[in-house]
């Protein structure tokens, strides 16, 4: 194809590889002469012009950095927008319009769109305006299911296992139940690989309902058995047999409005008062989010952003690159938003972490 300027953006929660992913577009597009317009804050940038060219300088330097040089937005949605001057949480605009046109005004052939679950969703819906799109996959989350992994993930992970190994050494000191919140929403990853990997004895996800008195019988079988502490990990989407999860606040204008949290405390004064052992709460939060790739995940981010960019060569618009197994693959966009990948209560992951005896809080699986 005849591809001469194209664009990017990162939209959606930052997350570490971002950047490495703007620069395997960039570095690859300028070798073969293309410029690179980077739209700020997501589709934001896009609404409002706001923009930079990219240069082989402006991408030197920034494989480890964390965040994103473009800056990003989760609640910048063209299609309902709500912030000023152009809108309001009370008066929501679609100003897909404005978006299409700025497209056009910036002699763009082809656009880049580097998100999550709700910027893929953005970017389906200018597809069908008429939009060339590529996508490339981001959340810590993991639950993208058209791809094996998303970059991010691998960092969130390291970041919650090292917090798991790091509050081992209060819990055991100070003889306490450790309850640590991890971020992922209604997808279970980050909770269940960093309770596997950082020897979390409870792992409470939002794909097996808990029960409190199974978690509470489970630490004082614990205690009976001479284990004076034990280590709670809980994703923030870990929902009981109610149904009930713990919502945080919630965000007009963004693809999901539901900010989950506020689990950990709840169980900390829960397990507290029903096993007489003094518990802690701790939230990573937006620590998952921070700092430097792991080395996967800049090795991940750059062959997604080189792969988009071969995509877009070969007029592959509406398809997201995707990982299978090692290998780089390409998924219709429509495809990759139409499940949520979580994880299944009958796998070999909850399997090998019951055999380990690890416990979900669950009557039914243990
Ligand atoms: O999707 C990434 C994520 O970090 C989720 O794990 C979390 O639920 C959410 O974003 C937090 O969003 P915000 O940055 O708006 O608080």
């Amino acid at each position: 194809m005849n591809i001469k300027r194209i664009g990017i953006l990162t939209a959606g929660g930052d997350c570490p590889g971002l950047n490495a992913v703007v620069r395997a577009v960039s570095k690859n597009a300028l070798t073969h002469g293309i410029e690179v317009v980077g739209f700020k804050n997501g589709f934001d940038g896009l609404v409002r012009n706001e923009k930079i060219q990219i240069t082989n300088e402006t991408v030197s330097g920034i494989l480890t950095l964390g965040g994103t040089i473009l800056g990003s937005s989760n609640i910048a949605n063209p299609f309902n927008y709500t912030l000023p001057p152009f809108g309001t949480p009370q008066a929501p605009r679609d100003l897909s319009s404005v978006v299409m046109h700025n497209f056009k005004d910036n002699l763009l052939d082809a656009l880049i769109t580097v998100g999550g679950d709700g910027t893929l969703h953005m970017a389906q819906q200018f597809v069908e305006l008429g939009m060339p799109i590529v996508a490339v996959p981001k959340t810590i989350d993991n639950d993208l299911s058209a791809t094996d992994q998303t970059f991010g993930f691998d960092s969130a992970l390291h970041i919650a296992t090292e917090a798991i190994d790091r509050l081992h050494t209060t819990a055991q000191s100070h003889h306490r139940v450790m309850i640590v919140e991890t971020m992922g929403r209604y997808a279970g990853w980050i909770a269940l690989r960093s309770a596997i990997a950082g020897g979390g004895d409870v792992v409470l996800i939002p794909e097996i309902p808990y029960n409190d008195d199974v978690i509470v019988n489970y630490i004082l079988n614990r205690k009976s058995r001479g284990k004076t502490f034990s280590i709670v990990v809980a994703a923030e989407g870990a929902k009981n047999e109610q149904g009930q999860t713990s919502v945080a606040r919630t965000v007009a204008g963004s693809t999901d409005t539901v900010r989950l949290g506020g689990i950990a405390n709840k169980l900390s004064d829960m397990i507290e008062s029903k096993t007489g052992i003094e518990s802690r709460a701790c939230v990573l939060g937006h620590t998952q989010r921070g700092g430097t790739p792991t080395a996967f995940d800049r090795w991940l981010s750059t062959l997604y952003g080189a792969k988009a960019l071969d995509m877009v060569l070969e007029g592959k618009f509406g398809y997201m690159v995707a990982l299978r197994g090692f290998a780089m693959t390409e998924v219709k966009i429509a495809d990759a938003v139409a499940q949520l990948k979580r994880v299944d209560p009958h796998g070999a992951e909850v399997k090998a972490a019951l055999e380990v005896g690890m416990s979900f809080g669950s009557r039914e699986i243990g």
